[in-house]
């Protein structure tokens, strides 16, 4: 495959004055985004880069404004709570960013005087900053600099040069050719706006080409066919992962609940114990000897599937109810039912309770009116 020729220093000024041009005329309104001449906040960029990474604008926006009106600063957000943290940041996903934000809050206030620190080495040192977000941020906020690359720059990028290599193979091409890019004026428009441009006019599906300030630029454009780049290699097909969850309802209205480890998926969160997730699977009769307390376990309908970025989850549920009096078997506790929205479920968690709750005390019945006597 030819080599892709590198913009020369005129054509990469050329293009990004083009497209600055663009942005000022363009620009989306967001909360965490500074008015034309002003300054942006950089808690407003970190906290807006840390909840953008796999998550999209709209999704963004209401928990952006909620964090922002609940913890207005880096110190506000250092003393919170990380139950709370969770919980408010429940619905956007991968938890492990919001302990990591809470954690890095806490870096801030203790070792950089609640402030950020301004270059993209600091930042990346900081928890849950990495090379994207270190260097939005030390454009954006700080005004240095630095080689932004998400995915819609990639797509732009792969498009504007007709790049066939493949993603990921092509990142390496991609971040040379951003590099040249770059404009060491106003960087942090210039990040903004090669991202709105991929969200709003060199949209994955249907690019408008017509729209867009690279026009007569764009090699995918100039083949006809823009939205064939960028290409990717097709991803393997995720393992998928079996396990059984344990509904346990207390006939007082309290659910069983537990917290994960801190460590590895979902760390930290609160959840309906169930087994190890195993390739292999389960059978509901294996699964029995790891209940976390004896009763008389039912298995219900249907299973819960949920996918995870490694692997898809399937999981039975065996249900239960038990007494009043019952305690907690260590490290679990009882959670009253009609409060469950207080807890920070991560969604598999949601979706048992969508598949267990209702009908586990309806009408003081038992967990399922399956076949034989109810379960005490
Ligand atoms: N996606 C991630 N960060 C963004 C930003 N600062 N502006 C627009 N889209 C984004």
């Amino acid at each position: 495959m030819p080599a892709i020729r590198k913009p020369t220093a005129i054509e990469a000024r050329a293009l990004s004055r083009r497209l600055l041009r663009w942005y000022d005329g363009h620009r989306r309104r967001l909360p965490w985004r500074a008015e034309p001449g002003e300054r942006a906040e950089p808690y407003r960029v970190w906290l807006s880069e840390i909840m953008l990474q796999q998550t999209t604008v709209a999704a963004v926006k209401p928990y952006f404004e909620a964090f922002l009106e609940r913890w207005p600063s880096v110190g506000d957000l250092a003393r919170a709570n990380i139950d709370e943290v969770l919980t408010l940041w429940q619905g956007l996903g991968y938890y492990a960013r919001a302990r990591n934000l809470h954690r890095c809050a806490g870096v801030l206030r203790d070792r950089h005087g609640g402030r950020l620190p301004e270059g993209e080495a600091e930042l990346r040192a900081l928890p849950g900053i990495g090379r994207y977000s270190a260097a939005a941020i030390a454009a954006i906020a700080f005004g240095r600099r630095a080689v932004v690359v998400d995915g819609n720059v990639e797509r732009v990028i792969a498009r504007l040069y007709g790049l066939k290599t493949p993603l990921p193979k092509a990142k390496k091409e991609i971040g040379i050719l951003a590099d040249r890019l770059t404009p060491a004026r106003r960087p942090g428009d210039y990040a903004q706006a090669i991202m709105d441009l991929g969200a709003t006019v060199c949209t994955p599906r249907r690019p408008s080409c017509g729209l867009c300030p690279w026009s007569g630029s764009c090699a995918a454009e100039a083949s006809g066919a823009p939205e064939a780049l960028p290409r990717r290699v097709r991803k393997k097909a995720r393992p998928l992962r079996r396990g059984v969850a344990f509904w346990a309802a207390r006939s007082d209205g309290a659910i069983l609940l537990r917290r994960r480890h801190d460590a590895g998926l979902l760390g930290g969160m609160i959840e309906i114990p169930s087994t190890a997730w195993h390739l292999d699977g389960w059978t509901p009769e294996a699964a029995r000897a790891f209940a976390p307390l004896p009763a008389r376990w039912r298995d219900l309908d249907g299973v819960v599937r949920c996918g995870f970025t490694h692997f898809e989850l399937e999981l039975i549920v065996l249900a239960a109810r038990v007494p009043k009096g019952r305690r907690a078997p260590p490290g679990m506790f009882w959670w009253p039912l009609d409060r469950l929205g207080e807890q920070a479920l991560p969604t598999v968690m949601k979706k048992i309770v969508a598949h267990a709750g209702p009908s586990t005390f309806a009408g003081g019945a038992p967990v399922r009116a399956g076949p034989g006597r109810a379960p005490r």
